[in-house]
């Protein structure tokens, strides 16, 4: 049976915090954490809250820009902010904002935001339609916005590599 498509949801039906201790394993001699073990840890994150908002299978369309603002070493609780700021038809943006703490201070450090855009899947592998989102605070309706134009840009630059 055909599964119906929900009409809208909020943001924070799928908005996920996560803390992940930073270890040995995610971590070069010098104690830096690799930027692709984040890079793991947001690309993961960022599928949960796709899939809880597409109540469907999803996969990783694209992965916008990434800049290490400041780093993350091992010892450090990586903290995960994502949560879906703009649906389109079957693709959604989500942002995560990533956060370290230093256990001993507690002091935490904003070292990047990425946008990531997934797209729901149906049974037999073809996008298919994702709830609306219903963008409530200011926040939220401000991401929604820029959330808009940064899709603009992006169907400009695969329309751009498809002409390659
Ligand atoms: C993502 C994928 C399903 C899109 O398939 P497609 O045939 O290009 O689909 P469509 O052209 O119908 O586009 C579907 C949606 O995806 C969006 N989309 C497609 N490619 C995109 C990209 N590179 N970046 C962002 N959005 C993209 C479209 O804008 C559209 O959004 P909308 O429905 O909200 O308007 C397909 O490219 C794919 O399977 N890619 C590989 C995914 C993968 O293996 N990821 C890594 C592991 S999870």
């Amino acid at each position: 049976m055909r599964k119906e498509v929900k009409k809208a949801k909020k943001v924070s039906e799928s908005a996920i915090t996560t803390v992940r201790l930073m270890m040995p394993t995610d971590g070069n001699i010098m104690g830096n954490v690799f930027g692709g073990s984040i890079m793991k840890y947001v690309d993961e994150v960022a599928a949960m809250v796709a899939f809880r908002h597409a109540e469907k299978n999803c996969v990783t369309a694209s992965i916008d820009r990434m800049n290490f603002l400041a780093p993350v070493y091992v010892g450090n609780i990586l903290i995960l902010k994502a949560a879906v700021n703009y649906v389109g038809r079957t693709s959604m943006e989500i942002g995560v904002r990533i956060e370290a703490q230093d256990p001993p201070s507690g002091k935490i450090v904003h070292t990047g935001s990425c946008y990531l855009t997934y797209v729901a899947l149906d049974e037999k592998g073809r996008p298919t339609p994702v709830p609306k989102i219903i963008p409530e605070t200011e926040e939220e309706k401000r991401r929604y916005r820029e959330g808009l134009a940064r899709r603009k840009m992006r169907e400009a630059e695969i329309a751009a590599l498809k002409r390659e």
